[in-house]
């Protein structure tokens, strides 16, 4: 038995990081536990050609470079997939465009490709353009979710039927045991993380104070989309006064922020996921035993 995540990007875990920094260091601890640690290229090729060595100077294991591809102009992706793969780089996670735009260019050059999608339409087109595994982004998530604001509960098993056969990451949402256990039922092979890797120990030097603040105090009503086209999730102006004294600070985080009230290593994130989602599912199924041996009621 094997995993198709964990075979595909040769990791021990089904855990994704997301983009969400550009700095190496907390990728460089993803990747050594056993996910796949990802650099947010949102820099100039030089950057991130520099962000890349960083990386394998401290990391052997496989990573990721996302492109968010509505960011930058595309004479400068072009010029970042190039470095891409020269530089050999394992994984490339294209998100908010048009997978054609990259897809051909790094499979040529043998990197595996993903692509971030929140709906069926966008992941068929995905599948169509050569990518090699999806990343499906619901509405709840903190990350770039489109117009369509369709929910995790939906989104998964949708594609999972139009597109049986690819590996599929169910894309935030998740932050316990609880939360892996649900979507692995709906259908996927893995996850990717956001909000609660940014809330960890080895981030801390990645982000401003506020981050963590808004994250720790947030429950479910403290997120809502931004405007524009991409459209990501963020804290609302009111909470952020309510909690910083200030609307002027903000973070992009998903609603799965109300789950998270520690800061915790990215250790015990991999623990509480693959340890304690297993014994969840057991307990899971130890229901379903009792309903089972529950007699009628006549
Ligand atoms: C601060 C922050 C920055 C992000 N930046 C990007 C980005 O540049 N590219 C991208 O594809 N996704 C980005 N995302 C989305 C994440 O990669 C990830 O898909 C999302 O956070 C998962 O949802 P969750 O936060 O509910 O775990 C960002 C998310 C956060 C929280």
């Amino acid at each position: 038995m094997s995993n198709a995540v964990c075979d595909l990007f040769g990791i021990r875990y089904p855990l994704v990081m997301g983009g969400i920094t550009p700095k190496p260091e907390l990728g460089i601890v993803v990747s050594n536990a056993g996910g796949l640690g990802c650099i947010e290229g949102v820099m100039p090729a030089d950057g991130l050609r520099e962000a890349i060595q960083e990386f394998r100077s401290k990391s052997d294991k496989p990573f990721s470079i996302n492109f968010p591809l509505a960011m930058g102009s595309p004479e400068m992706t072009a010029e970042k997939a190039k470095v891409c793969v020269e530089e050999q780089v394992p994984v490339v996670i294209t998100s908010a465009g048009n997978p054609k735009i990259l897809t051909a260019q790094l499979k040529e050059g043998g990197v595996t490709v993903g692509h971030v999608v929140a709906s069926t339409y966008h992941a068929r087109k995905a599948a169509d353009a050569g990518v090699d595994c999806l990343i499906a982004e619901p509405t709840e998530s903190g990350g770039y979710r489109g117009e369509q604001e369709i929910a995790m509960m939906v989104l998964i098993p949708a594609v999972r039927r139009a597109l049986p056969d690819i590996p599929l990451v169910a894309c935030g949402t998740v932050a316990d045991r609880a939360g892996i256990v649900a979507v692995m039922a709906l259908g996927a092979d893995g996850v990717q993380l956001g909000t609660r890797l940014m809330v960890t120990k080895e981030a801390a030097a990645s982000y401003g104070d506020h981050v963590a603040k808004l994250v720790l105090a947030a429950d479910d009503t403290s997120t809502m989309s931004a405007e524009g086209r991409i459209r990501p999730r963020i804290s609302k102006p009111a909470f952020a006064e309510e909690v910083l004294g200030t609307s002027s600070k903000r973070t992009q985080m998903g609603q799965v922020a109300a789950l998270i009230d520690e800061v915790v290593s990215v250790e015990d994130v991999f623990r509480e996921l693959f340890e304690g989602g297993p014994e969840l599912a057991r307990e899971v199924i130890a229901k379903f035993d009792e309903i089972a041996q529950t007699a009628p009621v006549s």
